[in-house]
């Protein structure tokens, strides 16, 4: 085997789970921006506590799918018969991963009351979703390029 193609349905497993991710990403920033900023009253009715807490629970699932899904990535192309690792989507892959465990670390520093890390944590994961956004496009390149 040396296609994508070849292994049916599972090589689209990795896409859809991170392309999940991208989508719950974007709705934490949605939850946290209408609970802290929002002077209407919000879409969800939610107080801050709860809002926070929805916030943090989007946001660990943003993060573990995302873990999950890049192991996913170079396992199905080594079932491929394709070596890991050496594509430009890889490396892209290997910083998103960095900055998700650094953003979710901070984020739950933040809850216990560490203001300080308030915008590197901000920082970090609106990093990560816009590295996501780009690794969408150069992944989808990349299963054309193996039609
Ligand atoms: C919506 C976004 C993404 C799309 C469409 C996409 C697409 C792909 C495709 C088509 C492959 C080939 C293997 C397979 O089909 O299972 C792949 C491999 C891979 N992906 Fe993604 N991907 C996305 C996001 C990500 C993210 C966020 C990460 C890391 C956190 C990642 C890391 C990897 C890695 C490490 C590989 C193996 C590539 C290699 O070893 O050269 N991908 N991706
Ligand atoms: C493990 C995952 C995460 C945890 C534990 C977490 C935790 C937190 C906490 C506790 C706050 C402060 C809320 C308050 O004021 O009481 C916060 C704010 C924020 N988080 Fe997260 N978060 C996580 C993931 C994410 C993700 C995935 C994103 C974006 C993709 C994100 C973006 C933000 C933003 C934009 C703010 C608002 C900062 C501000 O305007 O003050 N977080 N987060």
């Amino acid at each position: 085997m040396s296609s994508l193609t070849d292994l049916g349905p599972f090589s689209l497993v990795h896409p859809l789970l991170q392309t999940t991710a991208f989508f719950v990403g974007l709705t934490a920033v949605y939850v946290i921006m209408q609970t802290l900023h929002s002077r209407k009253p919000n879409l969800f009715s939610l107080d801050t506590d709860k809002g926070v807490k929805t916030h943090m629970t989007l946001g660990v699932i943003y993060v573990s799918v995302l873990l999950f899904g890049f192991l996913i990535g170079p396992v199905a192309m080594a079932l491929a018969g394709i070596t890991p690792f050496r594509t430009l989507h890889s490396y892209v892959g290997i910083a998103i991963a960095g900055l998700v465990v650094a953003g979710g670390s901070l984020g739950l520093h933040l809850s216990r009351g560490a203001e300080h890390v308030r915008f590197i944590h901000m920082t970090i994961q609106l990093t990560s979703l816009t590295l996501l956004a780009l690794q969408a496009a150069i992944g989808i390149i990349f299963l054309l390029a193996q039609q």
